[in-house]
Order: structure tokens, then sequence, then C-alpha cells
């Protein structure tokens, strides 16, 4: 057991043991892991005291083409059962509901702590997730799941933990944003639109996801439970995609100096002592000097209103292989600080 020393500053030396790291998955996501592990290797071993080591890469398919520049060659595996049972972190970054599901729960119960950035699978079964990651004493983290580099989980469940959330309102689906604001701000009619975010890769590989709102209520009702805890589910969302809207409806929308756009929400309401929590995916009518009016293309916003903090408004990047990668190695480094701090 080695613990990191203090150097004369008063500075932690990097401890020679490594902290194992695996990653489930290399897409866009997983590849731009792993060649921020590669590529700041010594920064992020400062910032732990020990070196991160990623031990294998699991893949679906070992001969498919992946940009995986400066990662040491032999990792990638298609054996990902073998790979989590070795390590301190699993990262997950696989997409999906199975195999995703039994390989976290394996980690959590072969020890290792979990970075996920799945928020199907969160919002789906979440709650036994965390269950089981508490049982084991594990960490089970999952900042990226929700609207990517932008830290809303931390601030919600972390920053926010002394006060009293009322209410979480925000832009949090970037495909169907872009969709809608090339519609409101290009004049493109609104199947062109859904077209053009197609063939550039905007929205997921079941588009249903985005244009139903599906995704937007997965990442609601995971904010939710960070705020008020309990069981929030996908049930009990009130969701309407944006599929169902005409030209007409953004017509009468400019009409009256509006635009229309996807806002999932999640609010407290019923008496003080009982509060009931709701959850929403709508599109909704707002005013072109809103912040939600002016929040462009495929970026997220998302407003926070608490008791004592009052009005919060963060914004950025929802999506994208680096963006979700800073939020997934955020994590994965804090995990790996406790981890040498306990060793
Ligand atoms: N389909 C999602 C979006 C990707 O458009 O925001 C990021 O979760």
């Amino acid at each position: 057991c080695q613990r990191p020393r203090e150097d004369v500053n008063g500075v932690s030396a990097v401890s020679q043991t490594p902290v194992r790291v695996a990653l489930l998955g290399a897409g866009t996501v997983g590849a731009a892991v792993a060649r921020r592990l590669a590529d700041r290797a010594e920064v992020f071993a400062r910032r732990v005291g020990a070196p991160l080591e990623l031990t294998g890469i699991a893949v679906r398919d070992l001969g498919r083409p992946r940009d995986l520049t400066g990662v040491l060659p032999g990792l990638l595996t298609d054996d990902p059962g073998a790979l989590v049972d070795e390590v301190d972190i699993v990262v997950e970054v696989m997409g999906g509901i199975q195999p995703a599901r039994g390989l976290i729960e394996r980690a959590l119960r072969a020890g290792a702590d979990v970075v996920t950035a799945n928020k199907q699978l969160l919002a789906q079964h979440g709650v036994e997730l965390e269950a089981l990651a508490g049982r084991e004493g594990h960490g089970l983290e999952y900042e990226a799941a929700v609207v990517a580099a932008v830290p809303i989980m931390r601030t919600v469940r972390d920053a926010l933990a002394g006060d009293e959330i009322r209410s979480i309102r925000g832009i949090v689906n970037g495909s169907t944003n872009y969709i809608l604001d090339m519609v409101a701000r290009q004049g493109v009619p609104f199947q062109d639109a859904v077209t053009q975010a197609g063939d550039l890769g905007y929205l997921e590989a079941d588009p249903t996801e985005d244009l139903e709102g599906l995704d937007a209520a997965a990442k609601i009702v995971l904010l939710a439970r960070a705020a008020w805890g309990g069981e929030v589910g996908m049930s009990d969302v009130q969701r309407e995609g944006i599929s169902g809207l005409t030209d007409a409806d953004f017509e009468n929308a400019r009409g009256t100096g509006q635009v229309i756009k996807l806002i999932a929400s999640a609010w407290r309401s019923g008496a003080p002592g009982a509060p009931r929590i709701e959850v929403a995916v709508r599109p909704t009518l707002v005013a072109a000097d809103h912040p939600f009016a002016q929040t462009r293309e495929g970026t997220n916003m998302v407003i926070i209103e608490a008791d004592s903090a009052g009005s919060l408004r963060l914004s950025g990047a929802g999506a994208g292989g680096d963006e979700t990668a800073s939020a997934v190695l955020g994590d994965l480094i804090n995990l790996a600080r406790a981890r040498v701090a306990a060793r």
C-alpha cells in the first residue's frame, strides 16, 4: 500500500502503483477518452497522485477503423468480461442496455468503480445500479450522460446539496435544437432540416430517440433524481417530441415574435411536506429575447431555480467526442483520486 508522498512544496508526489482502468467502447467518445489518457498521462498522474494505466479497450468489432493515435497498441479486445474483473475503474461508453448493464454490475461486484455516459441505461435502470454501487461500496458516476461537457449533474447533486431546487428547465438535446434553429432562423422547411441533421450525423442511430424526445426525457429524469432523489422514471415523463410539428406551427410562432424550442422540465409541485416531482418534455413557445431562444444550433442550456441560489444558467456543448470525454475524464480522475487517497 503506497501513499502519495508530500514533497517540500506540499504537492503530492506520484505514487508508483497505477490505478488500472478498463475502457468499454471505442466509438467517438471512447476513442477520445483513450487518446486523452495517452497524451495527458503525466498531467493526469500528477492530478491523481498515481498513473492511470489503461489495461484494455473492449470493442464489438476489432477490425473497425478508429483513431487511437498515441494509444499503446495491443489494448483492443472483444472480451469485455475478462477486462472488468481486473481493474480499479471501468469506463463504459459502449451505449445500449445490454451488455452494458451486465458489465457494469459485474464490475461493481468485482470491486471496481464505474464511470458511464449511458443515459438510457441510467434512466431505465439507474436506481438499481446506484443501489448496487451503494451496497458494494463503489462509485458510479455519470456526468457525461447529461449535457456532455456541461457540469450539470455535479451542480445539481453536489453544489446545490444545501439548497432547495424548485425547477430545472432546459434545452438538453442538441440535434433537435439544431433542427428547430435551422427552421426558425434560416427559414429551412422543417422536414429538410430533419434530413440535414441526419446527413450531418447529428441524430442518434435511432433518430426517434431525438425526434420523439426520448433522449431529452432520459436526461431530465437523471436531473430530477439528482435534484430530489426518489425514483422518477421514464414512464413519469409527460413527453411530446418535435416530429408532429409542421411548417405552419413555425409560421404561427414567427407571427407572435416567438420561437419553438424542445424544453425538458422538472419541477416540484404539491403541498409543502408532500412535494410531487413532475417531469415533462415538449415543444414550447419561447419569447425571442429569452435565453433559450438565443441558444443556437447544437448548443444546450439549462436554467436551475433554487430557493437560496436563485436562478443559475449553464450552457455549452451537449455532444461531441472530446466534449463528452471531458466529462468522462473528470469523473474518472475524481474516482481515481479517492482510490489513491484511500490506499
Ligand atoms: N442525441 C444527443 C443530442 C446526443 O442530440 O443531444 C448527446 O446526448
